[in-house]
This record gives structure tokens, C-alpha cells and sequence, in this order.
């Protein structure tokens, strides 16, 4: 299969770490002394991390090029520029906003810098975009609370959509976030929620039971348990599926061990992810590949997985219906291109 359809191919991405997604072009831009080994070292995640703590370990250089409106702004826009060069259609991207008030910009001021430059990004390019705002597993009462209320605040007339928890579910319980999702159900905020990766389907049933997420970030360890799979279909709540990226944090020891088929084949909604460009290395279009190659995937599962997470997404139903027809026109016209 020649990647360069895989490039042109539309597609809707939900799951995407803005801070873990830097690319060299921008680091650079923001410090220019930083070579391209150092790049490599310091921003892009090892190949096998031994779990998802260590893979996280690796945020750090670009949280500290985002503590500032300059660098916030660009990497806004590099991200965009990234989704533009393989046919990204619709993206919700996030971020948590807390982690980058160390500069002295209030949370606020931070959500307002990369909301405003997000729409400035899809005026410029055309690609249609949410953000969410993450809570961290290892953040307090008060910080999850004080997430979830910008979303409140920002989500009318914006681009911010929904509400996230993200960071080391191994490491730290849900208690201190029961409040924060309770207030996110009150106020009729879509939710989505890591879990399932690090940990595994028990921690999908306590997500569920206590977030009521639409979504859940990979959820990919739901396969150990029949009912869940079957549940999840029941209440049509769709995986945010990142392969790459949880081989990369040793869920799986190799692509092909992953249950992405499996899950597919259920019948339970999943969508394709990179989770972090930067970190795991990898663009869309790299996922598609590793697909057709390992599990044989082709033209039905690419546009299957797609209108799922259209679906799933915090759009308005009126921007489902003209982004649906996008996918509609490409694989429909183009399912030629594709051999089965
Ligand atoms: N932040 C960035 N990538 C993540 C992942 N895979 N799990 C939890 N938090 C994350
Ligand atoms: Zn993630």
C-alpha cells in the first residue's frame, strides 16, 4: 500500500496530547539550542518505556517551552500545521492547563491564549478542532475542580469542548476527581476519561461508574472482560484507541499482541489515535500503516473507525452532518484505490 494515500486520506483524530506533540520545527523555534539530539533524547519518548510513569517522565521538555503566550501560541500552530500535512479533518486536542501557569500566566489567561490561536489555526487551514481540558491523576480536589469549571467557563462560543483526566492512573486513585466529573455530569460538560491502559478493566468499570464518560481514553484492557465489551456496546461508549503508544508504555509487548482487532471485531466503537505525536514518534497516517501491515486492515476498517469517532465527538450534530459527508465523498469515491 503506498503511504501517500494513507496521507490523503480524511481523518478524524480524538485523542491527541497538545504537550506531547511538539515537533523539532517548533522547539527549535522556541530554543534554538536545542540540536536535534538533544531533541531526540529529551522529547521523543525510548522506543520500550518499562510503563506509563516512565513514558511520562518525558513531557517535561515540552511543558517547559509552554509556559509562555509565545509558546504556548506556536505550538498551537505547529500542531496544526502537522494535522494539515496528513489530511486531519476534525481533531480534538488537549492539554491541562494547570501545568502551565509556572510562568505566571493565570489558568485562564493560558486557556484563552491556546483557544484563541486554535480558531485563528482552523480559520487558516480549514481543519475543524475542539480542545479538551485534562485533570491529572496526581492533581487534588481543588485543581480538578478548578479544571472542570474553565471548561464551564470556556465551553459557550468557544473551542473548548470537554473535560479529561490524563497522567498515571497506575499511580494515583480516582477519589480526588469524583467531584470534579460530578460537576462536569451536573453541567451537561462531555467527558472523556484515560483508563484501561495502565490498568486494567476494573479500572474502565470504576471510570464508568463514578466519570459516566461518553468516552474513554484507550480503554484497550476492556478486552479481559466479556461483560464490559458488552456493555460498552450496549451504552455505545466509544475507545480512543492509541497502538502505538501503549506497546510504547509495554501494555503490549509488540503491535501485533495489541487487541485493536479484537476490539473492532466486537463490534464496540473504536477510533485510531497517535495519543502523542512527539512522545511516541509516530504520525495518523504511521498508525494506518502499522495497521494494513500487521492485522491486513484496509478501506473498511479506515472508514468505519473514522465515522465512529465522528460520532463520538463533541461537535454540534450540524458539524457531524458536514464532516460525515467529507468522509462519505473520499471513501466512497475513492474505494477503488482500495483492494481488500
Ligand atoms: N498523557 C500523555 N499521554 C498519556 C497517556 N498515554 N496516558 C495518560 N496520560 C497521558
Ligand atoms: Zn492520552
Amino acid at each position: 500500500m503506498d503511504k501517500s494515500i494513507l496521507q490523503l486520506l480524511p481523518k478524524i483524530e480524538l485523542h491527541l496530547h497538545l504537550d506531547c506533540s511538539l515537533s523539532y520545527d517548533v522547539v527549535k523555534k522556541l530554543n534554538p539550542q536545542i540540536n536535534y539530539t538533544h531533541y531526540k533524547n529529551n522529547f521523543i519518548a525510548p522506543e520500550k518505556c518499562l510503563n506509563l510513569g516512565d513514558f511520562l517522565r518525558c513531557t517535561n521538555g515540552g511543558i517547559d517551552l509552554m509556559q509562555t503566550e509565545v509558546g504556548l501560541k506556536e505550538v498551537v500552530k505547529d500542531l496544526f500545521v502537522q494535522l494539515k500535512k496528513e489530511n486531519v479533518i476534525y481533531s480534538e486536542i488537549r492539554f491541562a492547563p494547570l501545568q502551565h501557569i509556572n510562568g505566571g500566566i493565570a489558568a485562564e489567561e493560558v486557556v484563552q491564549i491556546v483557544a484563541d490561536t486554535a480558531k485563528e489555526c482552523i480559520s487558516s487551514t480549514g481543519i475543524k478542532a475542539g480542545i479538551i481540558l485534562c485533570t491529572l491523576r496526581h492533581y487534588n480536589e481543588e485543581q480538578s475542580l478548578q479544571t472542570v469549571k474553565l471548561v464551564e467557563k470556556f465551553i459557550k462560543n468557544s473551542v473548548i469542548v470537554g473535560f479529561d483526566i490524563a497522567a498515571n492512573e497506575a499511580g494515583f486513585p480516582i477519589d480526588s476527581h469524583k467531584k470534579a466529573f460530578e460537576y462536569a455530569v451536573k453541567k451537561d460538560i462531555p467527558r472523556t476519561a484515560h483508563a484501561g491502559e495502565a490498568k486494567g478493566a476494573e479500572s474502565v468499570w470504576e471510570t464508568i461508574k463514578y466519570f459516566s464518560p461518553q468516552r474513554i481514553g484507550h480503554g484497550v484492557r476492556s478486552i479481559e472482560d466479556d461483560t464490559l465489551i458488552e456493555y460498552l456496546i450496549k451504552k455505545n461508549i466509544h475507545l480512543e484507541v492509541c497502538p502505538s503508544c501503549n506497546v510504547q508504555i509495554n501494555v503490549f509487548d509488540n503491535f501485533s499482541d495489541h487487541p485493536i482487532n479484537n476490539l473492532y471485531n466486537s463490534g464496540v466503537s473504536v477510533g485510531i489515535n497517535t495519543d502523542a505525536r512527539s512522545l511516541v514518534n509516530v504520525s495518523l497516517s504511521d498508525e494506518y500503516l502499522k495497521l494494513i501491515e500487521t492485522f491486513g486492515w484496509g478501506y473498511k476498517h479506515f472508514y468505519s473507525c473514522n465515522k465512529n469517532a465522528l460520532s463520538a465527538s463533541f461537535l454540534e450534530d450540524s458539524d457531524k452532518t458536514i464532516l460525515r459527508e467529507k468522509l462519505d465523498t473520499f471513501f466512497v469515491q475513492n474505494s477503488i484505490l482500495w483492494q481488500e
